[in-house]
């Protein structure tokens, strides 16, 4: 799949996810290259008289809902009926996310949601996963929980925008290990020990997160329930 199929099926993706938010929900707006499509396709749907309020889960999440003409709330205010947000890869209902740093506020929006619609290109489905975990970590965690990821079977690599930059700074003040860990055939027992790490803010495993993909092709959209 070249880069110009791949682009094609996330708007695919996110289109078809965005197709089934009904009219007087909230939205929890994904992150990512994938979730913007959905969130663009909204705002269409907005423009056309869709009646719903959006919860943005990143910076760049909110940026381009407020660009789309969303509405925007808060989980303060309400609660979320249905989040839609992209992946870095998926076995199934479990999936690796955090490739854009915004793991963090991704859970706590798509754990609130009644309803998680992933939308993601062909490329993200594996069976087994083994792409590396982002752990948001306070900063004066960064060194005490890579030692503790090395002592788990990972190594760990502090995310910077490129190798002469400073390090990557989440929206949440933080900063980002990204651990590789090879195959993961547990990631229920993984993400259990990760989030048991003092400093930890939040890893990238969502366990059993989807209830729904939407996996674009260039052609067509599977939705895997
Ligand atoms: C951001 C995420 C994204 O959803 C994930 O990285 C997928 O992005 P894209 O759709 O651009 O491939 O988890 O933290």
């Amino acid at each position: 799949m070249n880069q110009s199929e791949r682009e094609e099926a996330k708007r695919r993706a996110g289109e078809s996810a965005a197709a089934e938010v009904e009219d007087g929900t909230v939205v929890g707006l994904g992150s990512g290259s994938t979730a913007a499509h959905a969130i663009r396709a909204l705002g269409r749907e907005v423009d056309g008289g869709l009646d719903i309020e959006g919860i943005p889960t990143s910076f760049q999440a909110r940026e381009i809902a407020i660009d789309a003409g969303i509405p925007l709330t808060t989980l303060d205010e309400t609660a979320v009926d249905v989040a839609i947000d992209g992946a870095d890869q998926f076995d199934g209902a479990d999936l690796v996310k955090g490739g854009g740093g915004a793991h963090a506020r991704e859970k706590i929006v798509d754990a609130a949601a009644d309803r998680l619609l992933v939308v993601a290109d062909p490329t993200k489905e594996v069976d087994v996963l083994d792409y590396p975990v982002p752990i948001e970590v306070l900063p004066d965690a960064r060194t005490t929980v890579a030692d503790a990821v090395r002592r788990l079977g990972g190594q760990p690599e502090l995310r910077r925008a490129d190798r002469k930059s400073g390090p990557v700074v989440s929206d949440n003040g933080n900063l980002i290990l990204d651990c590789d860990f090879g195959a993961m055939p547990d990631p229920a027992g993984l993400a259990a020990d990760l989030s048991a790490l003092p400093g930890v803010v939040e890893h990238g495993l969502f366990v059993d997160f989807a209830d729904e993909v939407h996996v674009g092709t260039e052609t067509d959209v599977t939705v895997f329930e």
